[in-house]
């Protein structure tokens, strides 16, 4: 009957939740991997217990009606309900603590400084050739340990890429350092994990693991200047470039996102949106609606050819 839907309703919401692009119980990565194994062993290892105890209740109950004297009944509930359990809690926490140096270890191959700001991330590639800046998106070649340092530029935010590793807190003054090892290509979802503001819900970004050789290409594409093919006109003349930096052009500004190649980026507003021509225009006129508290003013009220003209302009930033 109903219960019976519901009930099975339940476990396919419960089991749908350990697939999916950001799932820590579909590990990409060799980090995610060990969080995903202790949680199994975990929740083993707390079974066992719950059932020492439920059967001592159980057996509780039982030995009113049967007598095998106190010393038997003493002998039961000491085991069952205090050194079964003391054992199995040692064991998990020894499993727990061999963890700690296997997550820091690793030479890295590659290292991305990334800062969390209200309500968006700013990436910043530190190579040979000097520092590539991007935002709200993450790229990393697989089999390669890439170094994630994590710090904010304004209250405490988390980082926390599920498919790949255990969430970090990125705390302003101090930089924390997270180590990565994608294993498995494929697109993957990072989200906030602190709560920081009103639009803390919305603060996600894309993650691509790729394989080695895109992922270089792709580092040599972001470190181009814009080759923007529509104009820039109405972009600079309302300000943009006051915030927004498009490396290449005047606009040089540094409290926003870097929008250099925006186009080319998987999603928009911090992983709010898919960024497609009709979604870059909805965010420039109604920032506030789809993101409060962000700092960026809606620009809603501009001429219908003044939007036209900027939508064009970042469309074209590839
Ligand atoms: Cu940033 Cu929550």
């Amino acid at each position: 009957g109903l219960e019976k839907a519901a009930l099975v309703a339940g476990a396919g919401l419960l089991l749908g939740a350990c697939s999916g692009p950001q799932s820590a119980l579909d590990p990409a990565g060799r980090e995610a991997a060990e969080v995903a194994r202790l949680f199994w062993v975990m929740l083993a290892g707390a079974a066992i217990i719950w059932l020492a105890v439920i059967g001592t209740a159980v057996f509780a109950g039982r030995f009113q009606k049967t007598p095998l004297g106190e010393r038997a009944g003493l002998r039961i509930v000491l085991w069952a309900g205090a050194i079964i359990p003391t054992l199995i809690l040692a064991a998990l926490l020894t499993f727990g603590l061999r963890l700690m140096p296997v997550l820091r270890a690793g030479e890295p191959a590659l290292t991305v400084h990334v800062s969390g700001e209200q309500y968006w991330w700013r990436v910043t590639y530190r190579t040979a050739q000097g520092e590539v800046e991007t935002a709200n998106e993450l790229r990393l070649p697989a089999g390669r340990p890439a170094e994630i340092l994590l710090d904010s530029a304004d209250v405490i935010h988390s980082f926390w890429i599920p498919a790949l590793a255990g969430k970090l807190d990125m705390i302003p003054g101090r930089t924390n350092r997270l180590v990565l090892n994608p294993e498995r290509t494929g697109t993957y979802r990072g989200v906030c994990a602190e709560f920081c503001g009103r639009a803390h819900a919305f603060m996600a970004f894309s993650v691509e693991v790729m394989e080695p050789a895109a992922f270089e290409a792709w580092l040599a594409r972001e470190r181009a200047p814009a080759a923007a093919t529509a104009d820039a006109g109405a972009f600079l003349a309302n300000g943009c470039g006051g915030c927004h930096s498009v490396r290449g052009t005047p606009a040089t500004g540094t409290i926003g996102p870097d929008l250099t190649h925006v186009a080319a980026r998987p999603t928009l507003g911090a992983g709010l949106l898919a960024n497609t021509p009709a979604n870059r225009r909805r965010f420039v006129s109604e920032t506030e609606k789809l993101k409060p508290g962000v700092r960026m003013p809606a620009f809603g009220a501009l001429e219908s050819d003044q939007l036209d003209a900027i939508d064009a302009y970042l469309g074209s930033l590839r």
